[in-house]
């Protein structure tokens, strides 16, 4: 039942590029249109709405922040993003036409049940985006778009974190083509850029030995820091949250222009830092991650760096290099997490964990 894999979560990280295809199956009519077949809000509705916020907990809570720069980006919609268990304690402004998006892989999280429940009383409308067909988020919510990542049998989210980054793409370029921004003519081009997503998620688990190799040297590390910017940020979160559910390591992730705020001052001699390097483009992002990378090697750090094919100017300043193949910046994390969740998986296995059971954790928190 695993197919050949220790655990089942090496065998769901391994059915990413097949669970990425699955959600993007049949999302575009024959004349090109982005459909969402579950989406039940009319276009009048979606065109009204004026403001988003989205709301999960832990893993799911990364995807809504992947997704705020998809959304804020092809829509031009502001979009907050919030912890489902802060959300109904801070007073939030909700209207009706604030449309309140709900992600949750089990479709149970208590927290987020009820913080949809809470945005319905203010007449806000509520599209989930859930693994689980007829579970309560989705039952209680207006609309939903379902993930296809298939049942997620590890507690550590791996394939369900994924699809739900389509399901946000997929959700802010529909959007975009219901309001039809400027960025309307990009739409068919970023569908068609994801469907290639999946082969390029299969060009990184080939090269999964290199990972491997490289967590059964950390096996004694006491703190593993990872940094990332723009969608890249979410993605370093993830990776030490991935490392702390299953190795119970000290992990933590910070978004690289923060470092000289504060966190530098964590870097010492030897410290692995793992850093998710944003493709080079027109802006500055990439020359900015360059220079936070040369400021922590300089104090003695060990930079793993997961840069893109063809990057050559990260080379003088990283001691371990993980190719990553070209793909836009904000599809980047499609990739970029799968090396990630490889390293905290062998490295838990290593130290003799049960990657599937961790310690402490459930499969859906159904308490608040
Ligand atoms: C981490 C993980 C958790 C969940 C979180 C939300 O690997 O799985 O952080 O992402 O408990 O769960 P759902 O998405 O079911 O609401």
């Amino acid at each position: 039942e695993k197919d050949g894999h220790d655990w089942f979560m090496r065998k769901e990280i391994h059915e990413q590029p097949r669970a990425v295809a699955d959600s993007l199956l049949s999302r575009r009519t024959p004349e090109g249109l982005l459909q969402l077949d579950e989406v039940r809000l009319s276009d009048e509705d979606l065109r009204d709405i004026d403001k988003i916020i989205i709301i999960a907990a832990g893993t799911s809570f990364y995807a809504g922040m992947v997704a705020k720069y998809a959304i804020e980006h092809w829509t031009r919609i502001p979009v907050e993003v919030e912890l489902s268990s802060e959300f109904r304690y801070r007073d939030p402004i909700l209207t009706h036409d604030t449309l309140v998006v709900a992600i949750s892989q089990s479709g149970e999280t208590a927290d987020t049940l009820q913080a949809i429940r809470h945005a319905r009383t203010q007449r806000s409308k509520v599209l989930a985006i859930c693994n689980t067909n007829g579970s309560t988020i989705p039952r209680e919510s207006d609309a939903v778009i379902y993930t296809r990542a298939g049942p997620e049998i590890g507690v550590a989210s791996t394939k369900g974190f994924l699809t739900q980054l389509v399901a946000c793409y997929l959700l802010a370029l529909y959007l975009a083509q219901v309001k039809g921004t400027r960025y309307g003519d990009e739409i068919n081009q970023v569908v068609d850029q994801l469907e290639a997503m999946p082969g390029h998620i299969e060009s990184v688990l080939a090269d999964a030995d290199q990972v491997y190799a490289l967590a059964r040297e950390y096996v004694g590390a006491r703190s593993v820091l990872f940094l990332g910017r723009h969608a890249g940020y979410p993605v370093a979160l993830e990776g030490a949250l991935k490392l702390k559910e299953l190795a119970y390591l000290h992990a933590e992730g910070f978004a690289a222009g923060e470092l000289k705020h504060g966190p530098i001052a964590l870097i010492e001699d030897q410290l692995p830092v793992l850093c998710v390097v944003p493709p080079r483009g027109r802006d500055q992002l990439h020359e900015k991650m360059v220079s936070g990378i040369q400021e922590v090697r300089a104090r003695g750090a060990r930079t793993i760096c997961l840069a893109e094919e063809g990057d050559t100017a990260i080379e003088p300043y990283a001691d371990v290099l993980i190719r990553l193949p070209k793909v836009p910046t904000l599809l980047q994390p499609l990739v970029a997490v799968v090396p990630l969740q490889l390293f905290a998986c062998e490295l838990a296995t290593q130290l003799g964990h049960d990657v599937d059971q961790p310690r402490n954790l459930a499969k859906s928190v159904t308490v608040e």
